[in-house]
């Protein structure tokens, strides 16, 4: 790590340039972001649809690989001397995903779902429970642990999302416009869950929105446009 790469800056991202090539046709998505987060904070990045938010979100968790720039997240570079086993391991341990969509699994259960990602670290099946059911009870779904995904509302299942991505306490938890298919009332329960998470737990939070009630809730707002990341908004 760099000098610049402080202790307390869960990431850094200097000088990102991504470009989509397919066939003859280029797309220059990201043409030099420059940004860091410091540990504990919130922040929200928006931009019109097809500014590049999600492909920077990709990059940083580790799904897609940028064609230049240097990515730090909590002292380990991806660069592309990282092997892919490195990769797996960086996304198991580091980085909780939520998405627009749930991607929860069909076949089990809210407190299954939830243990899963402690499961994969190798965690105990007991305190794996335990800890799920936790997460679950501060996030008000205690009575909703043994329903299946298909027995509760959309609403209930984007929150066992943020459990899910929470209950391993991964440094940094990053998130795809995680309200896009909620109503406002659902809306607000969500953000309202993200918040006292992220306060009570001091979680580092990148949330990527076109709502501004959602980015309302961050501490810190960043504006992409033209490929880079604007002034704040
Ligand atoms: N796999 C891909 N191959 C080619 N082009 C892509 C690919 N993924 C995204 N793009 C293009 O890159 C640009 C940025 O896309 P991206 O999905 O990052 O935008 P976004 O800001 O997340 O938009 P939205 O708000 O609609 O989700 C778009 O022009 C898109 O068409
Ligand atoms: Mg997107």
């Amino acid at each position: 790590m760099t000098n610049e790469s402080s202790q307390d800056k869960i990431l850094v991202v200097k000088d990102l340039h991504k470009t989509y090539r397919d066939g003859e046709v280029r797309s220059e998505v990201l043409k030099g972001i420059d940004f860091s987060v410091a540990h504990g904070e919130f922040v929200a990045i928006q931009g019109s649809s097809g500014a590049g938010k999600s492909t920077l979100l990709n990059l940083l968790g580790a799904l897609d690989k940028p064609d230049s720039g240097k990515i730090v997240i909590d002292g380990l570079e991806l660069t592309s001397e990282v092997r892919p086993d490195q990769i797996d391991i960086f996304r198991r341990d580091k980085i909780g995903f939520i998405f627009q969509n749930h991607y929860l699994m069909q076949e089990f259960t809210v407190i299954e779902n939830t243990m899963l990602p402690l499961r994969v670290q190798g965690v105990d099946k007991k305190i794996a429970r335990e800890r799920a059911a936790q997460i679950l009870t501060r996030i008000g779904l205690a009575h909703r642990l043994e329903h299946y995904p298909s027995q509760i509302s959309g609403g209930e299942s984007q929150r066992v999302a943020v459990a899910r991505a929470v209950v391993k306490n991964p440094p940094l938890i990053l998130a795809d416009e995680p309200t896009g298919n909620l109503d406002s009332d659902n809306r607000a329960r969500f953000i309202e869950v993200l918040n006292t998470l992220q306060a009570e737990d001091r979680l580092t939070v990148i949330v990527v929105t076109h709502e501004n009630e959602l980015a309302m809730a961050a501490s810190r707002r960043l504006l992409m446009k033209d490929g880079k990341i604007d002034i704040p908004v």
